[in-house]
């Protein structure tokens, strides 16, 4: 008996059109039917195909699509993922380059109905497109970690820690996708929203948000990037939105980096993850105050280790657990805020532990094998001359402001009896 083809699809709702399905079927009409036959559905709603494609192991080829889009998978339903044109093209430039992909199905979606006919190839190839698999698997991969979305209460819970007169009469610039949509919160990122909606309380003269133009419009921006002015004046509230030629809003564009240069007082976003080493650098470079998020790792990893020794950089008062994915739901991350504006009596001192070597518990301090001092748990030797090592925690919870510098701008790797330890940074009393 022959065996029976298998097929990969992509299909998609009528009025759903920020997401759509890829599954597998051996009878891709069938499923169609299947789908606008379903029970409980408005009849009003019409799936159609936006790609098929014949592929020789069907669960393997879907396996793979799952755990490289996991990011803009619906949890709840696998089934489901993330949609635009950007993404529909990833998917299927994904399962073409897939090595079991057998030919791709010409679909015309206007008759709704499909016509099975294997024809060469109808788009270019990933290599006719200069691009390889690689790249795309790289690009898949940043985009999940850049779309991590801030929530309004971990905004409010740091701003509002800092005492008023950081705020009064500045500008405030939010530059990395910062929607605003002074109609909609849901259209507006939660940094312009909360200094939107605190604007006359914190005294700000100016309130600053670009919005990027990448491949996911969380916020249902379009896609052109643009620069919202918001202030006040005796006429009351001024917004004015600008969407310069060519504009993407991206936070190194010429526009965005004058409006850094020249406007901002106080830089405040979330800043995409791919782009985190080039956003330290500008800002910093910039000279201005800012209050961003980054990775709770910052001050153990290489690239920024020296901001934080050159006293230009140090941690905010909270860390952010808590993110919304594209989809709006939450997802955990382990972020924290860091700045350069000051910071008075910051509660986590009380989580340092600073006493005599003798005091620290023997479970907290070892020696590794180049004899380097490690302590843990917060404990901090106050009678130790050398280097020794600690993990991220200390330097966020302040151990740079009582009297320690960091030493080194490598991250230290412990070896002991030879087994390489966690990453950490050299530290000493000044
Ligand atoms: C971690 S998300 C934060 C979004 C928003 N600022 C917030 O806090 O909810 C990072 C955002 O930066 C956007 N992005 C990526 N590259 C960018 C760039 N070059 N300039 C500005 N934004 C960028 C991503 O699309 C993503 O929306």
């Amino acid at each position: 008996m022959e065996k029976s083809k298998q097929y990969i699809y992509i299909v998609q709702a009528s009025g759903s059109t920020n997401v759509c399905k890829i599954g597998i079927t051996d009878n891709l009409e069938r499923r169609l039917n299947e789908y606008n036959n379903m029970t409980g559905k408005s009849k009003s709603v019409v799936y159609q195909y936006l790609f098929a494609c014949e592929v020789k192991n069907m669960e393997t080829v879907e396996k793979d699509i799952k755990a490289t889009f996991l990011h803009l998978r619906e949890q709840k339903n696998e089934e489901i993922y993330f949609y635009n044109s950007d993404l529909l093209k990833m998917y299927v430039d994904f399962i073409k380059s897939h090595k079991l992909f057998a030919d791709e199905i010409v679909i015309k979606p206007e008759e709704k109905k499909i016509i099975e006919k294997v024809v060469p190839k109808t788009t270019p190839s990933l290599k006719e497109r200069g691009i390889s698999s690689k790249d795309l698997l790289e690009k898949a991969k940043k985009i999940g970690h850049d779309e991590f979305y801030t929530r309004y209460e971990d905004v409010e819970k740091e701003v509002s820690m800092y005492d008023k007169s950081v705020w009064k009469n500045q500008v405030v610039f939010c530059n990395c996708d910062d929607a605003f949509n002074a109609d909609s919160e849901k259209k507006s990122s939660a940094f312009a929203w909360y200094f939107y909606k605190n604007f006359k309380e914190l005294g700000l003269k100016k309130l600053i948000c670009t919005h990027f133009s990448g491949i996911v419009d969380l916020f249902n921006e379009g896609t052109e990037g643009y620069v919202a002015y918001i202030s006040y004046t005796t006429d009351g509230e001024q917004i004015q939105k600008e969407f310069p030629k060519n504009y993407n809003g991206s936070f190194d564009h010429p526009i965005s980096l004058k409006i850094l240069n020249e406007e901002a007082d106080i830089v405040c976003t979330n800043p995409p993850f791919s782009r985190m080493i080039d956003y330290w650098k500008i800002v910093i470079r910039s000279g201005k105050k800012f209050l961003i998020i980054s990775n709770i790792t910052n001050p153990i990893t290489p690239t920024f280790i020296p901001y934080f020794k050159n006293n230009q950089v140090w941690a905010g008062y909270n860390r952010v657990d808590w993110f919304q994915n594209p989809k709006r739901q939450l997802t955990d991350a382990a972020g924290h805020w860091y700045t350069n504006i000051p910071i008075d009596n910051r509660p986590k001192y009380e989580l340092l532990k600073i006493v005599p070597l003798k005091d620290i518990p023997e479970k907290n301090k070892k020696y590794d094998d180049s004899k380097t001092l490690i302590v843990d748990n917060g404990y901090i030797p106050d009678n130790v001359k050398k280097p020794f090592a600690v993990s991220a925690r200390p330097v966020l919870n302040g151990v740079l402001e009582k009297g320690y510098k960091i030493v080194q701008t490598n991250q230290y790797f412990p070896y002991v009896k030879g087994k390489k330890g966690f990453g950490r940074v050299l530290i000493q009393k000044i």
